[in-house]
């Protein structure tokens, strides 16, 4: 556990023989899938749940990759593979080539002209984007049992801080100008991670640690997908439209349009991806919201996320100052469950005064209703939570495919 100190670790041996006790289990699904296949982009489908598939595409041809050790080699070409438009390196097996170059087309259905609106969307919200990111998104991946857990027992969760870099590409990717077009990163990030996630179905399972605690077989379903995808522009979505940032209709349209996107390019199949907000609210109403939970590896995760602006020597960005932005974030329930402390002055503070900085931000308030310290502070860790997510941890390694799981 990366610096942890004495009283924290041994706070979390507690927590962890508490959870042992209890032996917490979070339900995979309160109730059977419903969701039909006709508020998807696909508009129709076999309506299987997604429970039940994986990638069937991508999976079989990582495993033979790993069995046959040549996931070295692999990697070692892909580092050079970084422009959506770049060829792909000569020398990659064949069946992994001929699927990579199927895998990074876009689909029919992406439309250029909202992703031209997307950029407009994503230069206005950038800032609020990568705390929203991080902290909303990021923290909520810890109260995902089934992501925490595989995240915690693959070879990623033993260096957090790297790991956190590489998922913060695929959030600075998404939110560039040119991020499907061919001098872009974004499908080449998508394509990568699709065939990380296919490499970790194959790994977990022979993890002796994570077959003890999980619930599932295989890791990673299309279900654990929309899960995770919903707890980053579902999530954010909410939280923009919770304090009033006046969003245009062909914008809001136009950021969902680029997570549907990733979506497809990760492997998600289209049947399952939400065609507009009203529909992701209600599938992320199923699969997300009943979910939520905490387990020992959450809150190990928790605890490492929060020290990382710390590590990074930010006063602004302190543990205290993330835990209560995630307090007010996902609310009470979740960060007491995370074992995140309250905060006398920055609990109460974020809930009189944030919306108030938001209107006052957004010119919605011609007079500023608070103090300009405390309108100071919010601005400068609105600017220093967006810079450590979208730029400080940005890697200057590539996403690679894993070999192992992590080692105890
Ligand atoms: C790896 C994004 C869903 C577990 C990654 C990476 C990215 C990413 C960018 C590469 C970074 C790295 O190699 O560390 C996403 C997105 C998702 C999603 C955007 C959904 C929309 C999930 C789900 C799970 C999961 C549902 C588990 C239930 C993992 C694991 C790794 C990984 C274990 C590999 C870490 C390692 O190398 O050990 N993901 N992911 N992901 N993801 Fe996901």
């Amino acid at each position: 556990m990366d610096k942890l100190s004495r009283r924290n670790a041994f706070r979390m041996g507690g927590a962890l023989g508490a959870f042992g006790a209890l032996a917490v289990v979070a339900p995979a699904r309160a109730e059977p899938w419903t969701w039909s296949p006709q508020g998807s982009v696909a508009g129709s489908g076999p309506g299987a749940d997604p429970m039940t598939v994986w990638d069937a595409e991508a999976d079989p041809i990582v495993a033979a990759l790993l069995d046959r050790g040549e996931v070295p080699r692999v990697n070692d070409l892909l580092r050079t593979w970084t422009r959506n438009g770049q060829p792909l390196p000569p020398g990659l097996p064949t069946e992994l080539r001929d699927f990579m170059e199927y895998a990074r087309q876009l689909p029919p259905w992406a439309d250029q002209g909202k992703l031209a609106t997307a950029i407009e969307f994503n230069e206005k919200r950038g800032l609020y984007l990568g705390v929203l990111y991080g902290l909303a998104s990021g923290m909520m991946s810890t109260v995902i049992p089934r992501e925490a857990r595989a995240v915690y027992y693959s070879k990623g969760g033993a260096n957090m801080k790297d790991r956190i870099s590489k998922t913060a590409k695929l959030g600075y990717d998404i939110g560039t100008a040119n991020a499907y077009a061919p001098d872009g990163e974004m499908i080449v990030t998508c394509v990568k991670t699709r065939l990380v996630h296919a490499a970790v179905r194959h790994l977990l399972p022979q993890s002796p640690h994570w077959a003890h605690a999980a619930e599932e077989d295989i890791p990673i379903s299309q279900n654990d997908m929309m899960v995770t995808w919903h707890s980053l522009p579902t999530t954010v979505m909410q939280k923009l439209t919770g304090w009033r940032v006046p969003i245009p209709a062909a914008e809001s349209a136009a950021f969902l349009h680029t997570w549907q996107l990733c979506a497809h390019m990760l492997g998600i199949r289209d049947e399952y991806i939400p065609a507009s907000w009203d529909e992701a609210n209600s599938q992320a109403r199923q699969v997300l919201d009943p979910v939520l939970a905490p387990t020992p590896e959450g809150v190990k995760l928790a605890d490492i996320l929060l020290n990382l602006g710390a590590q990074l020597d930010l006063a602004i960005l302190s543990k205290p100052i993330l835990g209560a932005f995630t307090r007010f974030l996902l609310g009470d329930k979740i960060a007491d469950s995370l074992y995140i402390a309250r905060e006398p002055v920055w609990d109460p503070l974020l809930n009189v005064s944030w919306g108030p900085f938001i209107a006052v931000r957004e010119g919605l308030l011609p007079v500023v209703p608070l103090a300009s310290e405390t309108y100071w502070l919010f601005d400068e860790f609105l600017r220093r939570a967006a810079l450590l997510y979208l730029s400080e941890l940005r890697p200057t390694i590539s996403i690679e495919i894993p070999q192992s799981n992590r080692p105890r």
